[in-house]
């Protein structure tokens, strides 16, 4: 059988863009990087974006011998001939097969195609899968290996009410009684009360965060649910709080907002245990030697970190791109098994597969915005760069192919040094303009980890957190949570040895081989992909020093 190239397609929130070459996942986009729009949503293929990656990779439309899509929240196979027909007409030479995937189903082969394993359990928990007769799925179970997979258990959720875009939607007087009987996600609970402390669309992250200087407002263990037929309905939880609420003499909006950390704490904890008491479930029920986890909750570091804990004995894998962004390297999966018979391996860059930019592209950009920069060798570089940083500046780092998913993990990102308060007070001022209760997280020399951190981890994706051994909290000032613990990024010389080099060369000057990490991005952008979108950030904000490639420009001190 001769190779396979396999384009895989999510559209919707997060749209993505995937592809398979070989027996390889070779590449893989967030289209926010390239369409600039944070989360790229849209019900249309992102065209343009498709022919930008098929341009710079070399790739003929006829050289696709299958496009797989994915949506949410519809019925996967109907839309299937309306999808194929868009992208016939963009590409009219594309000759090949095309399919549309179901959601939860692109989450888990996803996974498993991304794991170190042959096969695995994977658990998927995220606000909404796709349509089924008479709701959507919520959070389901397959077992997937190399040739085959299946369902093993799932849990639907009624249709979202028609008021799920309104801002009243998660208070509890505003449901009719037959609504309140209504069955939601897991996921969708926690956006709820996302919404209900007065954040946004994709901003759970910030309940996450929000919820360490909180104590849940009451016990939620007779709550938790101990296998998937459980009940949660759109007032659970927030009933409670409702009742709260009203000895105080305050409505549910009022308390919000006087007393949002304990309800994001409440929250918090609900998730935490919920997604615990399921995966202590599917362990007892099922015995796996493996288990992989993807959908969005499983960005909820602490969550992740539980599972770990108990469940360390089991081969487990966390996908780095869980959420929907994930879906296409599901989709593009799903296309190349209908070839070949086998899921693909991620290839060994992952999770750096996005575009790469030559020395060459980062010099004329630099150029064309009339910064003169200076060309340093790797070793060179490190050394230099570990100074700057030493001496208080904060630094954007453009290098190598961009990262899968939503963190930066140190070839899209803004380092600094992490023993300094003021690097996180001037990140949130002057760069990242982000609340003061958010915090910052590390990259960490592997060979220090267990020195600094205890449980010590193998986290290179920051998907866990870990707490920081107080003999080093007077050197990560900056990065520990309120709860003293950090989300770490464990550096890899094997992997990046640039960012490994780096470390060392900061070692050596500061004591401490870790970095503040945070994603190259201002507060309402995507995170940077190409030189011309880290200069304009660059310009656009505090950031003191700029390194594209071996290419750095330092800002003249003010
Ligand atoms: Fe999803």
């Amino acid at each position: 059988m001769p190779e396979t190239t396999c384009l895989g397609l999510h559209i919707g929130h997060d749209r993505a863009i995937t592809i398979t070459q070989g027996t390889e996942i070779t590449f893989h986009i967030a289209v926010e990087r390239l369409d600039r729009r944070k989360h790229s949503d849209a019900p249309e293929l992102p065209i343009a974006e498709i022919r930008r990656v098929l341009d710079r990779l070399g790739i003929e439309p006829p050289a696709i011998d299958a496009v797989c899509a994915t949506y949410h929240a519809v019925d996967a196979p109907r839309i299937a001939k309306t999808l194929q027909a868009d992208f016939q007409d963009a590409f009219p030479d594309f000759l090949g097969r095309f399919f549309a995937l179901d959601h939860h189903l692109a989450h888990a082969l996803g996974a498993l195609a991304c794991s170190p394993f042959a096969d695995a359990l994977v658990f998927v928990a995220d606000g909404a899968g796709d349509a089924r007769l008479w709701g959507s799925q919520s959070e389901s179970l397959f077992h997937v290996s190399r040739r085959n997979f299946y369902l093993v258990e799932e849990r639907l959720q009624d249709r979202p009410l028609s008021t799920v875009q309104r801002p009243e939607f998660f208070l509890p007087d505003f449901f009719g009684a037959g609504e309140q009987k209504r069955q939601i996600s897991l996921g969708l609970k926690y956006e709820q009360v996302t919404y209900l402390c007065g954040f946004g669309p994709g901003q759970a992250g910030q309940t996450m965060a929000l919820a360490s200087y909180g104590k849940p407002l009451f016990d939620i263990e007779p709550l938790v649910p101990r296998n998937f037929g459980f009940s949660l309905r759109y007032v659970d939880i927030l009933d409670r709080m409702d009742e709260i609420a009203c000895s105080y003499g305050l409505t549910l909006r009022q308390f919000s907002k006087q007393d949002r950390a304990n309800i994001a704490a409440t929250a918090q904890r609900f998730i935490e245990r919920s997604l615990l008491s399921l995966v202590d479930y599917v362990v007892t029920a099922y015995r796996p030697r493996n288990l992989c986890f993807a959908g969005g909750l499983f960005l909820n570091c602490p969550t992740n970190r539980l599972i770990v804990n108990r469940h360390g004995d089991k081969g487990l894998f966390f996908l780095p791109v869980c959420h929907d962004e994930g879906q296409s390297i599901g989709a593009a999966a799903y296309a190349h098994w209908q070839l070949t018979g086998t899921l693909p391996t991620a290839a060994p860059a992952f999770p750096y597969l996005g575009f790469h930019y030559s020395n060459d592209e980062c010099a004329a950009a630099f150029h064309a915005a009339g910064l003169r920069c200076e060309f340093y060798d790797d070793t060179t570089l490190a050394k230099q760069l570990a100074k700057l940083l030493a001496n208080g500046r904060i630094c954007g780092l453009l290098r190598g192919r961009s990262e899968a998913g939503p963190r930066a993990l140190g070839n899209r990102s803004i380092v600094a040094d992490p023993r300094l308060r003021q690097s996180k007070s001037r990140l949130d001022a002057g760069i990242k303009r982000r609340a003061e209760f958010r915090p910052y997280s590390p990259m960490v020399h592997s060979a220090r980890t267990g020195a600094y951190f205890a449980p010590q981890m193998q986290s290179p994706y920051m998907l866990l957190t870990s707490h920081v051994r107080p003999e080093y909290h007077h050197l990560l000032q900056a990065v520990i949570h309120i709860d003293n613990t950090a989300r770490v990024q464990v550096v890899d010389s094997a992997q990046t040895p640039f960012l490994a080099e780096l470390l060392l060369r900061f070692e050596e000057i500061s004591g401490i081989a870790a970095l503040l990490n945070t994603s190259f991005n201002d507060e309402c952008e995507p995170i940077v992909d190409s030189p011309a979108d880290a200069i304009r950030t660059y310009l656009a904000t505090d950031l003191n020093a700029l390194l594209l490639g071996n290419h750095l420009h330092v800002k003249p001190e003010s």
